[in-house]
C-alpha cells in the first residue's frame, strides 16, 4: 500500500506550493537579466577560504550556487555575503558529492546495491544527509543511477548495478533518504539524479566515452531509473558528459526537453556536469563556448557547473533575440523554487551544534548494517565459513587490505577519514583476540605490488595457524571517475599470495574489497571460501568480522553479473534470446576440438569458444550460512486480462543449520513481443529471515502494468500473450511457472 495523504495534507501541500510559486514570481519580477544569469551559474568554492573574486561575484548577484566547500564557517560567510551584500539577498545552493556517506562512510553504492535492501539504502542516505547538513551543504550530487553492464568502467563503483528495476527501487530509496519527509526540514538535502543519460554505456568502459543506445533500449533500460527518481520527487537532475547517439547529453533536446520536460513533466532543476557545456565544443558538436551555451540552454540545462559560458554569453544572446527571456525565466524559476523549497530564504545559515554529532553510535551502526548486508558470499566449500573461534587457536590474517582504513572506504570519499575506519585486523582482534592468536602479515605493500618478499613470513604465519583469512582486492583509486581498467583481474601478485596461503593445506578464506566485479575465476581453486565485500566503508572491518565468525550470516546478492573473463563483457542476465541461443549441448570447448576440425554444425550458437556462454556468477547470486530451498511455485490464475493482477507464490525452506536472510527474487519473461524481450527481467524482490528448518510462503503480486515495455512505436504497452515466471535466489533460479495475459 502506498501511503495515502489525508485530504487536509493535500490542501496544505498545494497551498505551500502556491505560496512558493508566488514568491518565485515576485522575486523574478525584481531581477535583472544579469542576476538571472547569475542564478544559473555554479562556481567552485575555495575549499576552506574565500577567494576575492568569488566574494565579489556573489556580491554582484552573479552566483546561484557553489560547490565543494565543506567548511561550515566559510559556507556561512558565503551565505552572509549572498544574503546581506547582494542586491536581492538570494541565498546559495551549496553542492557537494556526498555519494556514500559524509564522515560515516557507507559501502560504495554498488556494494549497497548488493544489499537489495531499500531500507538499508535509505538509511545510509539519511545518515549522509544528517551529517552533511552540519557543514551547510544543502544539495548532493547523488544518486548516480546510470545502468552499467561494463565492469571495466570505473564508475560502476558508484552505480547501483545492471538492472533497471533494482536500480529504480534503490535509487528512489536514496532520494527519500537524502530529501527526508520534506526538503524544508533542517536535515534534508536536495538529491540529484545523475547522469542523464546513457553515461554507463561508455564505449569500452572508457570514462567519458561515446554512448550509442537505440531509443528502444534507452527507454526500456537506461531511462527507467531516472523516471523512477523523478516520480520519487528528486529535486534535481544532472546531465551526462557523454555523446549520446551523436548529440552530447548536455545539449540533447530530445533527452532534456522532449523526454524529461514534455513526456515526464519534470519540474525540478537540471544542472550540467562539470564543464560539460563547454566540452560540447571538444566533442565537435559546437564551435565555441557561445554556441555551447546556446545548445545547453535550448536543451534546458538550468545551471552551469564550473565553467562560465552562461555568464559570458547568455545575456548577449537574449539581447540579440536568440534566446527568449521567457525561456531564461523558466530556468531561473526552477532554481529559485528549489531554494524556497529548501527553506534557504528563512534559514540560510547553519549551526552545527543544532545537529547530531558526526560519526555517532547510531550512524556507525547503520554503516555496519549496510556493510554486513552488502557482502556477498560467493563460495563456501565444506562450510569453511563461519569460522568458529572456539575451534581456532590461531588464525593468519594476510593481505594488503586487511588493515588499511583508507582503501576500504573506496572511491568518491571527499570527507571521510581513514582514522575513523575500523579495519579487519582491528575488528577481528577485538572480536576474538582474547582467545585466538592473530598472526597478521601484510605480505604485499599494495594491491598492485609485485614483490613477494613478504611471502615466506606469510606462509609461516599460516603454517602456525588453523586457517588463513586473506584480504585482497583493489585500492580505492582503481575505480571511480576516470579510473577504468582494461583488465579486471585481481591486480599485482595477490593471486600468488592466495596460492601461497593455500600451499600450506590450511583452509583459506579470501575477502575481496573492490570497486567492481573482478575476474576472480583463477583464484577460486585456491580459496575454500570467498566473501566479496566491495569497498565496505568505515565499518567494513566489524561487518566482515561478524560474518566470518558467524555472528550473522551473509545475505548480499550480486547487483551485477560477474564475468569469467573480461572478453565476455558486456554480459548481463537480461540479455535477448537471439536466434541461436547457446545451451550446454551446443557450446563447444576450445580444448576439446581435435586438430584440423571441420566447421561443423555443432556450436553454431551464441557463445565464446574459450569462455562458453555463462558468467562466473549470475546477477542476483549470493550464498548464505542458511541453505534455502525453493519449492511449490504457483500462480493464482492461469490467465488474466489486461488491467488485472495475479499472485505468484513459492515456499522457501531453510534446510541449513544457521538462521539467515535470503533475498527472494521474482523474474518474468514475455515470450513474444512487438520488440524482442529479455530472457528474464527482475520484477520483484523481498528480504526474509528464516531460522533453521523454517518454511515461509512468499507471494508477489504482479499487475499487467508491471509487464509493460516500450514497443516499436515507443509506446508503453502490455501485450497479451504467454509469460514465464520464476521465483528463486538468483537470476539463474530453476523454479518456474507460466501464465497468460489476454486482451
Ligand atoms: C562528476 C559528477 C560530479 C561532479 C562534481 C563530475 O566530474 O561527473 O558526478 O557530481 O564532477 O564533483
Amino acid at each position: 500500500m502506498h501511503g495515502e495523504r489525508t485530504p487536509e495534507l493535500v490542501v496544505d501541500n498545494a497551498q505551500h506550493s502556491d505560496i512558493i510559486q508566488s514568491r518565485v514570481h515576485d522575486l523574478l519580477m525584481s531581477m535583472g537579466l544579469d542576476e538571472k544569469v547569475g542564478q544559473m551559474s555554479q562556481l567552485q568554492a575555495g575549499g576552506g577560504w574565500i577567494p576575492d573574486e568569488l566574494a565579489d561575484s556573489i556580491r554582484r548577484g552573479q552566483v546561484g550556487s557553489v560547490l565543494n566547500e565543506p567548511d561550515v564557517e566559510v559556507v556561512n560567510e558565503l551565505q552572509r555575503i549572498a544574503v546581506e551584500e547582494s542586491r536581492l539577498g538570494i541565498p546559495l545552493l551549496v553542492g557537494r558529492d556526498v555519494i556514500h556517506g559524509y564522515k560515516t562512510i557507507f559501502p560504495i553504492p554498488l556494494g549497497q546495491a548488493a544489499s537489495w535492501n531499500p531500507t538499508v539504502v535509505e538509511a545510509g542516505a539519511r545518515v549522509s544527509a544528517e551529517e552533511a547538513v552540519r557543514s551547510g551543504i544543502n544539495w548532493t550530487f547523488a544518486p548516480m543511477i546510470d545502468i552499467t553492464r561494463d565492469p571495466r568502467w570505473g564508475r560502476i563503483a558508484e552505480s547501483l548495478g545492471e538492472d533497471p528495476y533494482l536500480c529504480s527501487e534503490l535509487g528512489s530509496a536514496m532520494v527519500r533518504g537524502f530529501q527526508g519527509e520534506t526538503l524544508t526540514a533542517s536535515d534534508s538535502i536536495a538529491a540529484c539524479a545523475k547522469h542523464f543519460a546513457g553515461y554507463g554505456a561508455a564505449e569500452g568502459g572508457r570514462d567519458y566515452n561515446t554512448a550509442n543506445i537505440p531509443e528502444n533500449e534507452m527507454r526500456n533500460v537506461y531511462l527507467r531509473p531516472f523516471k523512477a527518481a523523478a516520480d520519487a520527487g528528486v529535486a534535481t537532475f544532472m546531465s551526462a558528459f557523454c555523446d549520446l547517439n551523436g548529440v552530447p547529453a548536455t545539449g540533447n533536446q530530445w533527452l532534456m526537453d522532449q523526454v524529461l520536460r514534455q513526456e515526464w513533466r519534470y519540474q525540478g532543476m537540471v544542472v550540467s556536469d562539470w564543464e560539460s557545456i563547454v566540452e560540447m565544443s571538444v566533442h565537435g558538436f559546437t564551435h565555441d563556448d557561445e554556441q555551447a551555451a546556446y545548445e545547453a540552454a535550448m536543451a534546458g540545462i538550468d545551471m552551469e557547473m564550473a565553467s562560465s559560458s552562461y555568464r559570458d554569453h547568455l545575456e548577449n544572446m537574449v539581447d540579440q533575440g536568440k534566446i527568449s527571456l521567457e525561456q531564461i525565466d523558466r530556468m531561473v524559476e526552477r532554481i529559485l523554487r528549489l531554494k524556497f523549497e529548501l527553506g534557504l530564504f528563512e534559514q540560510p545559515y547553519t549551526d552545527p551544534s543544532q545537529h547530531p554529532e558526526l560519526l555517532n553510535k547510531s550512524n556507525l551502526k547503520a554503516a555496519k548494517q549496510a556493510a554486513m548486508q552488502s557482502c556477498v558470499l560467493l563460495k563456501n566449500e565444506h562450510q569453511t565459513l563461519p569460522l568458529l573461534p572456539a575451534k581456532l587457536d590461531a588464525i593468519a590474517l594476510l593481505g594488503p587490505l586487511a588493515d588499511d582504513g583508507f582503501e576500504q572506504m573506496g572511491t568518491w570519499v571527499f570527507d571521510g577519514e581513514a582514522c575513523h575506519s575500523v579495519t579487519c585486523l582491528q575488528a577481528i582482534t577485538e572480536l576474538i583476540g582474547r582467545t585466538t592468536e592473530i598472526n597478521y602479515v601484510k605480505a604485499l605493500e599494495t594491491t598492485r605490488a609485485a614483490s613477494e618478499d613478504g611471502f615466506s613470513e606469510a606462509i609461516e604465519a599460516v603454517t602456525q595457524s588453523d586457517a588463513a583469512v586473506v584480504v585482497v582486492g583493489e585500492e580505492a583509486f582503481m575505480s571511480g571517475e576516470a579510473h577504468s581498467r582494461a583488465s579486471i583481474d585481481l591486480p599485482g601478485h595477490q593471486k600468488a599470495l592466495i596460492e601461497a596461503a593455500a600451499s600450506t593445506g590450511k583452509p583459506v578464506v579470501v575477502v575481496i574489497m573492490a570497486g567492481r566485479p573482478l575476474t576472480i575465476e583463477p583464484i577460486l581453486e585456491y580459496a575454500d571460501a570467498v566473501l566479496y565485500a566491495w569497498h565496505p566503508g568505515t565499518m567494513g572491518g566489524p561487518a566482515i568480522a561478524d560474518l566470518l565468525f558467524g555472528l550473522e550470516s551473509p545475505s548480499g546478492k550480486l547487483p551485477v553479473t560477474f564475468p569469467k573473463v573480461v572478453g565476455q563483457v558486456p554480459i548481463h542476465y537480461a540479455q535477448k534470446n537471439t536466434g541461436r541461443p547457446a545451451t550446454e549441448e551446443t557450446c563447444i570447448d576450445i580444448n576439446e576440438v581435435p586438430p584440423r576440425a571441420p566447421q561443423t554444425s555443432l556450436g553454431m550458437t551464441s557463445f565464446h569458444l574459450d569462455a562458453g556462454f555463462k558468467p562466473l556468477f549470475p546477477f542476483g547470486f549470493g550464498l548464505s550460512y542458511g541453505r534455502f530451498q525453493y519449492v511449490k511455485i504457483t500462480t493464482s490464475h492461469h490467465s488474466i486480462g489486461l488491467g488485472q493482477s495475479l499472485d505468484v507464490s513459492a515456499d522457501i525452506v531453510n534446510m541449513g543449520s544457521y538462521a539467515g536472510e535470503e533475498v527472494v527474487q521474482l523474474y518474468v519473461r514475455d515470450l513474444v513481443g512487438n520488440v524482442t524481450r529479455p530472457i528474464k527481467e527482475l520484477k520483484g524482490f523481498r528480504r526474509i529471515r528464516l531460522k533453521p528448518g523454517e518454511r515461509q510462503r512468499i507471494s508477489f503480486r504482479l499487475h499487467t502494468d508491471d509487464l509493460a515495455f516500450f514497443n516499436r512505436d515507443m509506446q508503453l504497452v502490455t501485450e497479451p500473450g504467454q509469460f514465464h515466471v520464476w521465483i528463486g535466489g538468483s537470476s539463474d533460479a530453476p523454479l518456474w511457472a507460466e501464465f497468460e495475459v489476454h486482451a
